[in-house]
């Protein structure tokens, strides 16, 4: 069978439109479209709450929002950040735009996640800070981190660009760290169309990252830094606010969606399915599968099959950022031993996820998945 319609690996979580409407007037009326505006300033307090943080500010998007983290850190120039290649370019870019070196890590098999024991081997005397992901929703191992951050002062930055929400052992994913990066782009669970924001627990970082954020104008006369433009403006601080009432439903469906999809995949033989530690909640951002060696066909074979059928999922992170061009062959990066980041790139496929999804659907995906096992166990 062949699904008419695309489906994507997500599509956006979109408020009524007529709700919509009514914040456009007020926006309309009050004449003030952007530069921290009522809107922004209500949306940032209640992420606050919501993320459970002592400070929350608001960015245009989550690439500007890291840049300015790793910029406030004031790392010193030409330093080494040890990050992971297991994620979306915007991580490694953000280090190089800050004049800094990335080193690349290896990743865990189980939460594809930086790894915490193979960091230590890689720190130098021109180590300045970890850069983590807590990639498809799958938290770092942060108290490792924390202790060899502490015992090197170093400093961590967490890109959470998977993880709105997510609490490990009751505690907001956003206080561990320096500094953690929220994305909240059409394709996050939660979204504010382009956006991000960056959590913090140090006072200190109110004022430059503010700074940062402004062109470091702080006020009429005074320009205090070399900063940027990261402002989000009024029209996506309101779809922000109307989507933080929907995100928990959306949570809900995803997760009816995860069990749908756990119940029929996970005797397959072949097809892993990577478990959330017990200790920490979903964010429901991703459903990754990983295609083992013995399934039958490959994960690049199951993706060009589900393409005829109208069904995109997506081999994130396929290629890994090490591979890519500008930064394979670059003097200012280093590269590790990366051999499960180049063995988990060619098994990794992402699902369609999101709570919208048909029952028709998500039973045509687990046929596929299915029959491809059945048909080759016969063969063979
Ligand atoms: C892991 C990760 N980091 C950073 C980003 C960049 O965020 P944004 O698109 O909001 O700039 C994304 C995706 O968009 C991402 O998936």
């Amino acid at each position: 069978m062949s699904i008419k319609k695309k489906i994507y690996v997500t599509e956006p979580l979109l408020p009524n439109l007529e709700d919509f409407n009514v914040y456009l007037k007020d926006i309309w009326d009050s004449k003030w479209i952007t530069n921290m505006g009522d809107k922004h300033n209500l949306l940032e307090n209640r992420l606050k709450e919501v993320l459970k943080v002592n400070n929350v500010s608001l960015f245009n998007n989550g690439t500007i929002a890291l840049l300015v983290a790793i910029k406030a850190l004031e790392l010193p120039y030409g330093s080494e950040v040890i990050t992971t290649p297991f994620t979306f370019a915007a991580t490694p870019h953000c280090i190089s735009w800050n004049g800094l070196k990335p080193v690349f890590c290896d990743i865990e098999p189980d939460t594809m996640t930086i790894d915490a024991d193979k960091i230590e081997r890689m720190i130098t005397p021109n180590t300045s800070a970890i850069l983590g992901v807590h990639v498809y929703g799958f938290p770092c191992h942060v108290e490792k981190i924390d202790k060899i951050a502490k015992k090197y002062n170093l400093k961590v930055i967490y890109d959470g660009a998977h993880v709105f929400s997510t609490e490990i052992n009751g505690k907001s994913i956003g206080n561990f760290g320096d500094i953690t990066m929220f994305s909240f782009h059409a394709t996050k669970l939660f979204n504010t169309i382009e956006g991000g924001c960056l959590t913090y627990n140090n006072p200190n970082l109110v004022r430059k990252i503010y700074n940062l954020r402004n062109f470091g104008i702080q006020s009429e006369e005074l320009v205090e830094e070399v900063g940027i433009n990261g402002k989000m403006n009024e029209l996506q601080a309101c779809m922000g606010l109307l989507n933080l009432e929907l995100y928990k439903e959306e949570q809900l469906k995803r997760k009816r969606v995860k069990a749908f999809y756990d119940k029929n995949l996970s005797s397959i033989k072949g097809i892993r399915i990577p478990k959330m530690p017990e200790n920490t909640t979903n964010s429901y951002q991703y459903y990754p599968i990983i295609i083992e060696d013995d399934y039958p066909i490959s994960r690049n074979e199951l993706y060009d099959k589900f393409k005829l059928i109208n069904i995109m999922t997506r081999k994130y992170f396929y290629p890994a950022c090490s591979d890519y061009e500008c930064y394979k062959n670059n003097l200012d990066v280093k590269l590790s031993d990366l051999s499960v980041v180049n063995d988990l790139k060619n098994k990794v496929l992402c699902l369609p996820f999101y709570g919208s999804l048909e029952e028709s659907v998500l039973n045509e995906i687990c046929e596929v998945l299915n029959n491809e096992a059945k048909v080759r166990t016969k063969i063979y």
